[in-house]
């Protein structure tokens, strides 16, 4: 497809079964259908909730290792991350000045917390950091920065794509001029959910998640404790009802998930199903795995990542230039 994909991905925790079939293999297969793709790791995006500067570096290169896992291609795709291109900041604090505070105000995340803290009878703002007030205007500058087309997200970050629409047409408006490219969001196709142990969506903030980068042993005893109800081995079961069933459904092939089916309306017990599901996340994870055991994996994704920032450093400067001759009269950088 003709255009720039692009869209970051925020390391708050070690990925999992659920980010991978709901967003690591979608990216990867935007980035393959696009003529150019941009992808990065949103580790500022982090900062309003994370303080702890050790698990965002870890996170951020296990995200890192289990994109290039899955068919990043880092040749192909301009792969990076967030921080290290420091035109970032710069744009989102340019970018303030056309954004109306109003649409801050609507913002999904924020009026969340708002509202939360008025339903405990708390102070509004108790907890809201800028970080957060300010989530949409970074996200605007990731996307503008790079003139994007098309910006894959999750149903959740779909008004924040739209956002980045609003500020490119108002900076476009203001200042006269082409200059910042409007972005189309896409949502994840499908956007279902896969279900965590507990049945519950598989989520980092419910502890209830089969990690990419997990051991077969770790598998088994997280597989195990996934809950069913008491049918017994002999009795028919529920396959549509059963989180067990639809972690296999996604993880598998078609006719590994009609076979799984059968079985289950046919009897078989809950050890045996969840013996296969294991076997199926193990296959799954085995590219992972090696990865992540792979010699000197460490440093190759900090030199992937670095290489990658120099080479968005290019372009980014050229909009920053661009935003600063519209409204200084003079480009700064
Ligand atoms: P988490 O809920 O674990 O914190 P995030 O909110 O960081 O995950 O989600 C990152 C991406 O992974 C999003 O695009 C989201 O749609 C996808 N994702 C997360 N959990 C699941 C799930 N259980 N099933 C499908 N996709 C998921
Ligand atoms: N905010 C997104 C999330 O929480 C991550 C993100 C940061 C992003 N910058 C982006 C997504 C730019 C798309 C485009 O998932």
């Amino acid at each position: 497809m003709k255009g720039m994909v692009l869209t970051g991905i925020k390391p708050t925790g070690t990925p999992h079964i659920g980010n991978l079939v709901g967003a690591i293999e979608p990216v990867v297969r935007l980035a393959r259908d696009y003529d150019r793709s941009t992808i990065f790791i949103a580790d500022l995006h982090a900062l309003n909730a994370v303080t702890d500067a050790g698990a965002i570096a870890r996170w951020t290169h296990e995200v890192a290792l289990a994109l290039l896992a899955a068919g990043i291609d880092p040749d192909r795709t301009l792969f990076f991350r967030q921080s290290d291109v420091p035109e970032v900041y710069q744009l989102t604090l340019l970018l303030m000045n056309v954004t109306p505070k109003g649409l801050m105000n609507r913002a999904h995340a924020y009026k969340a917390s708002i509202d939360a803290n008025a339903a405990a009878g708390r102070d509004p703002d108790v907890g809201v950091n800028m970080g957060l007030y300010t989530y949409p205007i970074l996200m605007a500058a990731d996307i503008l920065l790079y003139g994007a087309d098309c910006v894959p997200v999750g149903k959740d970050q779909k008004q924040h794509v739209e956002f980045a629409r609003d500020i490119a047409n108002s900076f476009n408006t203001l200042y006269r001029g082409e200059h910042l490219r409007t972005p189309e969001p896409v949502v994840f196709a499908g956007g279902e959910m896969i279900p965590g142990l507990d049945g519950r969506k598989m989520s980092k903030s419910y502890n209830n998640t089969i990690p990419l980068f997990a051991s077969d042993k770790e598998v088994w005893n997280l597989v195990k404790k996934i809950k069913t109800d008491s049918r017994g081995v002999g009795e028919p079961k529920e396959p549509d009802s059963l989180s067990l069933f639809q972690i296999y459904r996604h993880l598998g092939t078609s006719e590994e998930a009609a076979t799984l089916r059968s079985d289950l309306e046919g009897g078989i017990g809950y050890g045996d199903a969840k013996k296969r599901l294991a076997e199926l996340i193990d296959r799954r994870l085995e590219p992972f795995r090696a990865a992540a055991a792979s010699p000197g994996a460490e440093e190759r994704v900090e030199t992937v990542l670095r290489e990658g920032a120099e080479r968005a450093r290019t372009l980014a400067r050229e909009t920053v230039a661009t935003v600063q001759q519209a409204m200084l009269g003079r480009s700064a950088v």
